[in-house]
């Protein structure tokens, strides 16, 4: 192993942005390879399949890309009683679900009270993982749901730009960091968060983009959401334009790269294909989504007569979409055909103690010792595979997560001298596990 001291690397940004420009093909098979060696190496081959209970469509909020929006008048409104909930909750267990998400507009009729027994009665009869997806809620309404038994919120960040998210939700109360300082308040409640983005918001340009890719490695979610734009423009509050597309590359695309790009730098996080995709036309979006680093699939379960009143993205998704989404035998047969397996248990996340205090406000201190783990292709296989795997078990085995942080970054263009590993100010290069190992031995005192 050689070594010397860490050359100047292409930032993580700059990494970013080269990804999200990049068109030509034998390059965009590489990150999609990249994607799908780093799902299958952290998360494994097993799909988390989440069924979704869509249990009202009222909103009082207008959010521009959004068919739900109040200013909707013509869409015929309804809200599932507690029955029918539980109804499509038993059907998760028929399928084999593991989990659930209970998804809403911003109704104000689902009160703490009403939905913590509906939650309480759901856990107690069926077992299952429960997630929210009901947006910005009062403080008291989300300590009760976690309180009766709710594991996992669900709401994107949209985007760290604020005024292009002030465009998005022209009639939403809203500080400077937009939904950042909610999803610390979920984080401190205990649930786990999901989050993410929208890909192609008009206006939003490929910097910004990365910078909320990159924002999303920070804040260090349990799950990240990452869908295109989809326009609603008989309803939105901004000015409709076509045109406002050229700001970044095709939406599908980039959200395509977006989702590998989430893998690579959040490599345990679940990473859903989700319904959006299929929104903008992307012929097998959930297929294309899984063999690029995604792990999870929203199969539908609210009943066939309310399907299409909740027109999130109205007249894009056609039924059979829907079908395609249910949990009915044609995803089985799919995910067979890709060589995948619906999960059957909970997957266990392992985080260091510094990467589970980002969304804290308190500032992370700086580690004694950053280990930095090239994930790119090359080196990925040629070794830095078993590496990484080897040096997240030794500081866990030696509890070093408060001393020694271990990163991953993308390729930095060093490829023949890999694979490259960084420990501390050092890049060691033509690495191997079990010299890392002896230099982390050596740097902590430790004898095996
Ligand atoms: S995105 Fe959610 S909060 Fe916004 S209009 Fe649609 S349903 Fe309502
Ligand atoms: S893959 Fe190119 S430097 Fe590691």
């Amino acid at each position: 192993m050689d070594s010397h001291a860490a050359t100047p690397a292409p930032g993580q940004h700059e990494l970013v942005l080269n990804w999200l420009t990049e068109d030509r093909p034998e390059q965009l098979e590489r990150l999609w390879h990249m994607a799908d060696v780093t799902r299958a190496r952290f998360v494994g081959d097993a799909v988390e399949l989440c069924g979704t209970i869509k249990i009202s469509n009222h909103c009082g909020e207008a959010c521009s890309y959004c068919g739900l929006q109040f200013r909707n008048r013509d869409l015929h409104r309804y809200r599932l009683t507690p029955a029918q909930i539980l109804g499509c909750a038993r059907e998760a267990v028929q399928f084999g679900y593991r989990s659930v998400v209970l998804q809403a507009g911003l109704d104000g009729q689902l009160t703490a009270e009403w939905l913590g027994d509906i939650i309480r009665s759901l856990k107690k009869e069926t077992g299952l993982a429960v997630g929210l997806s009901l947006g910005e809620r009062s403080d008291e309404e989300l300590a009760a749901w976690r309180k009766a038994g709710a594991d996992r919120y669900y709401l994107r960040f949209l985007t760290a730009d604020t005024n292009l998210y002030r465009l998005l939700h022209a009639t939403a109360s809203f500080g400077d960091q937009g939904r950042l300082p909610f999803l610390a308040k979920l984080k401190s409640l205990g649930y786990e968060v999901a989050s993410g983005i929208i890909v192609g918001i008009p206006g939003q340009d490929v910097n910004g983009l990365a910078a909320d890719i990159e924002r999303i490695r920070a804040l260090d979610l349990d799950a990240v959401l990452i869908g295109p734009y989809v326009s609603a423009s008989e309803w939105r509050a901004m000015p409709a334009s076509d045109a406002a597309y050229a700001d970044v590359p095709p939406p599908a695309l980039t959200a395509l790269k977006a989702i590998a790009l989430v893998r690579l730098l959040c490599p345990e996080a679940d990473v859903p294909g989700t319904a959006a995709l299929a929104a903008v036309g992307l012929a097998d979006a959930p297929a294309l989504a899984l063999q690029r680093g995604a792990n999870m699939l929203f199969p539908e379960l609210t009943p066939r007569v309310c399907r299409t009143d909740y027109a999130c993205y109205p007249g894009r998704v056609p039924l059979d979409e829907l079908d395609y989404f249910n949990g009915r035998s044609s995803l089985r047969a799919r995910l067979d055909e890709l060589g995948r397996r619906p999960a059957t248990e909970k997957r266990a996340r392992r985080r260091s103690a510094a990467e589970a205090s980002a969304l804290s406000p308190a500032p992370r201190a700086e580690p004694e010792l950053r280990v930095t783990v090239c994930m790119g292709s090359s080196c990925f296989s040629r070794g830095n595979n078993r590496t990484v795997t080897e040096i997240r078990d030794f500081i866990e085995r030696h509890h070093l997560a408060g001393r020694a942080v271990l990163e991953g970054h993308l390729c930095t263009g060093m490829c023949k001298h890999g694979p490259n590993v960084g420990v501390g100010s050092e890049t060691h290069s033509h690495a191997d596990a079990a010299a890392v190992i002896e230099l982390l031995r050596h740097h902590f005192s430790l004898k095996e």
